[in-house]
């Protein structure tokens, strides 16, 4: 990749918008196929006021797209008994292609059931532990969103994989360990780093970066190699409360040769990949019911 002076933003907001745009054939083959559009079910427990607003742009997007979708708010007292039976439903629904459990559940809810009550042919999250471990197998399954998403921005720059040290910050199951794994399969050396990794020393022999922990400007431009991708995940609040990232965006972009900003980079790749596992879900679905009944 060719040295630039100051990094080139990945703009993510565009790339979404590319993303999305690039569903619009797949629906209406669905459509005039099978007779429906796709179909997603968002699931949101409790006051989370993070989870409300994502779960609000989930539902606008998949309308805009033309899927069908239904939102199921519960009230935060509401018993694991209550939410199962809720999943259950949905999954014995044939019109619901996706089914998503918004995260963080309430406390006193398990998670982990929950998310493994769901029909891996409908966990559009890609969390359940089928999918989980077709992913680790380097086998096909639906994907977690924003490592898909991430991915799909690192294709988009021409980032090549083969063969580059790839260091991924953060070890959740949300990103950090279904990124490492994407990143492996695409024949990358893979570190993953936590709390007891010496990060710096890790960072500075990257060629990608994807920070994902959740600590603002914990990744500084002095520990960047010249021209690394850098990718950031995080969302978090600065000194003075404004949006900021895992990079100390100012300093990495003068060392960088592709960065994304925050906000504006990944996050919106996150709902757009979401769609895309949800047609994919639907397509999946639809052609296995239709050999079926052939
Ligand atoms: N909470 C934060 N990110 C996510 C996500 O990608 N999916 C769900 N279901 N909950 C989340």
């Amino acid at each position: 990749m060719p040295r630039r002076m100051t990094a080139a933003i990945i703009d993510g907001k565009a790339l979404a918008a590319k993303v999305r745009a690039g569903l619009g054939a797949a629906v209406a083959e669905l459509r005039a196929k099978h007779g429906r559009p796709p179909g997603i079910a968002v699931v949101r427990v409790g006051e989370d006021p993070a989870s409300k607003v994502y779960v609000t742009s989930k539902e606008k997007t998949a309308q805009e797209l033309g899927f069908a979708s239904w939102q199921h708010h519960l009230p935060e007292t509401t018993t694991q008994a209550d939410v199962l039976a809720l999943v259950r439903r949905l999954n014995a629904d044939d019109a619901v292609d996706g089914i998503l459990v918004q995260l963080p559940l309430p406390k006193h809810l398990d998670a982990n059931v929950v998310l493994e009550s769901i029909d891996p042919a409908k966990d559009v999250d890609g969390f359940h532990a089928v999918n989980a471990g077709h992913l680790f197998q380097g086998r096909p399954s639906l994907v977690a969103c924003t490592p898909a998403g991430v991915l799909r921005m690192l294709d988009e720059i021409g980032c090549r994989l083969e063969g580059a040290r790839c260091v991924v910050i953060g070890r959740s199951n949300i990103v950090g360990r279904p990124m490492a794994m994407l990143l492996l399969n695409r024949s990358a050396t893979v570190v993953i780093c936590h709390s007891r990794s010496d990060v710096e020393a890790e960072v500075r022999r990257a060629d990608v970066v994807v920070a994902a922990v959740g600590v603002a400007k914990l990744v500084k431009g002095s520990w960047l190699k010249p021209g690394a991708v850098v990718i950031d995940v995080g969302i978090n609040r600065d000194e003075a409360g404004k949006l900021c990232g895992d990079v100390d965006f100012e300093a990495a972009k003068e060392v960088a040769s592709w960065i994304t900003p925050v906000p504006g980079g990944v996050g919106p790749m996150t709902i757009a990949m979401l769609m895309s596992n949800t047609v994919a879900a639907a397509t999946r679905r639809l052609q296995l019911s239709s050999t079926r009944t052939s």
